[in-house]
């Protein structure tokens, strides 16, 4: 029998770990120095929470996409298929909600659906959630939208589009939506299998159909902007002219919908032209209401998530990623039985500072220094009998070929002059 990885999911080599850290590192950047604080809720809870701020007609309820088992205690748990109600349960559960508002909340890792894979859809992925809770004024919105924009910015994205919509107050949802289903229950028969479902469920979701037929039919249909009320039309207003103000380009998509009930009035997304259909990068959206429904007090609340998994694949797109595999600046070569211990024991002392291998067994000049290269270091260190006597090592610069003894004592601060020199030339 030959294990492979579960379908839907994938390994994160060495090699492409640091693409991931530099996204993490760009959100943490950017989220941090707007007062976001990271907080990490735990990768299963009670499948209430979730099926509860879900909805009975989002995509994750409508089309079982969560993995739910039930454990030795008799519970029925879910494993996370989004952040939100998670983190929302935490910041009830320790009353955040006394703390002045807006409360500002970060997450990164795993989140599971049960969804079909392909491009950019997989079934563990990854995600940066973000929430902001307590302030209903247009000015959060426009900020939270901003955040997501400049999170990917600092990702090294170039070609993003922000789209804005607003779903309106419940009112105007259950208006469009009966709306939808008298005109779509006419032409019902003309829909695909999907619509069909949706237009029985959620008849929103029927606007994102990529059904060619569908979309002739949803083309001749009013949008879900044409229905706001007053108030939300005015926040919506005032949400633009924020953006505007700040420079952040979006467009407005009169028909934005999302794949999730709690939505109410602002909701986004951000897509990219070059990672095929799955395009959108993250979205999100305003979700007062929401706190409440999960027994909390009445407290507004907006935010969004984005794939990583996307993210990098739009990264590559841009060509803006360079290859940043962790190389050591120095390989020990140990070239008798017991230069072994000594150059472990010199890695040891210098990795206080730098990145520093070396081999495990006894290796002649030219092997040793073949090993070196294949590690990419920039320097090779060659300790045997001859270098023992003079308490010294054989360093070699294995890009320019200079080789030189440097004795132990000194290869600390030769490795901080050479760094340091890098440094200079760099500035220049
Ligand atoms: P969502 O739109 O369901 O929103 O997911 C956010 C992002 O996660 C998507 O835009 C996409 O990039 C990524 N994503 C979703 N499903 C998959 C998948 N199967 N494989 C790879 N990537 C995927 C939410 O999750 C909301 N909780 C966001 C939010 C936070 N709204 C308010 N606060």
């Amino acid at each position: 029998m030959k294990f492979q990885a579960v379908k839907g999911t994938y390994d994160i080599l060495p090699t492409d770990q640091p693409r991931w850290t530099h996204v993490f590192e760009a959100a943490a950047r950017v989220l941090g120095r707007a007062g976001v604080q990271e907080i990490t809720p735990p990768i299963f809870e009670h499948s209430e929470v979730f099926v509860k701020a879900a909805g009975e007609s989002s995509d994750l309820v409508v089309q079982k996409e969560m993995y739910t088992f039930t454990d030795a205690g008799g519970r029925t748990l879910t494993l996370r298929p989004e952040f939100t109600p998670g983190v929302l349960r935490a910041y009830l559960e320790h009353g955040m909600y006394t703390r002045p508002a807006p409360v500002k909340l970060w997450s990164r890792g795993p989140i599971f659906r049960a969804e079909k894979p392909q491009r950019g859809r997989f079934r563990q992925f990854q995600q940066v959630n973000c929430e902001v809770l307590g302030l209903e004024t247009p000015l959060i919105d426009a900020e939270t939208v901003t955040l997501l924009y400049r999170t990917l910015q600092a990702c090294g994205l170039k070609n993003l589009s922000v789209k804005l919509g607003s779903v309106g107050d419940p009112e105007d949802r259950a208006a469009y939506n009966r709306y939808l289903r008298e005109e779509l229950g006419q032409r019902a028969e003309e829909l695909s299998k999907t619509s069909r479902e949706r237009l029985r469920l959620n008849p929103m979701r029927v606007l994102d159909s990529k059904d060619a037929g569908d979309q002739e039919i949803v083309a001749t249909l009013k949008r879900p902007l044409e229905f706001l009320n007053a108030d939300a039309r005015a926040h919506f207003d005032a949400v633009q002219d924020y953006l505007t103000d700040w420079g952040v380009p979006f467009a407005v998509d009169s028909s934005i919908v999302r794949g999730l009930d709690y939505y109410r009035r602002t909701a986004f997304e951000v897509h990219h032209a070059g990672i095929g259909a799955q395009s959108a990068l993250g979205g999100g959206g305003r979700y007062d209401g929401l706190v409440e429904h999960l027994g909390g007090p009445a407290t507004p609340g907006i935010g969004w998530a984005f794939g990583v998994e996307r993210v990098l694949d739009a990264v590559a797109q841009d060509g803006v990623m360079q290859e940043a595999e962790a190389k050591p600046l120095l390989f020990l070569v140990p070239m008798d039985e017991t230069a072994v211990a000594e150059v472990a024991r010199t890695a040891f002392g210098l990795r206080n500072f730098f990145a520093v291998q070396h081999g495990y067994k006894e290796r002649n000049p030219g092997k040793g220094l073949r090993d070196a290269e294949r590690s990419g270091a920039r320097f090779a260190g060659l300790r045997g009998d001859r270098e023992r006597e003079r308490g010294v090592y054989t360093l070699k610069n294995l890009e320019t070929g200079e080789q030189l003894e440097v004795a132990e004592t000194d290869l600390e601060s030769f490795l901080a002059a050479r760094l340091e020199a890098d440094v200079q030339v760099g500035s220049l």
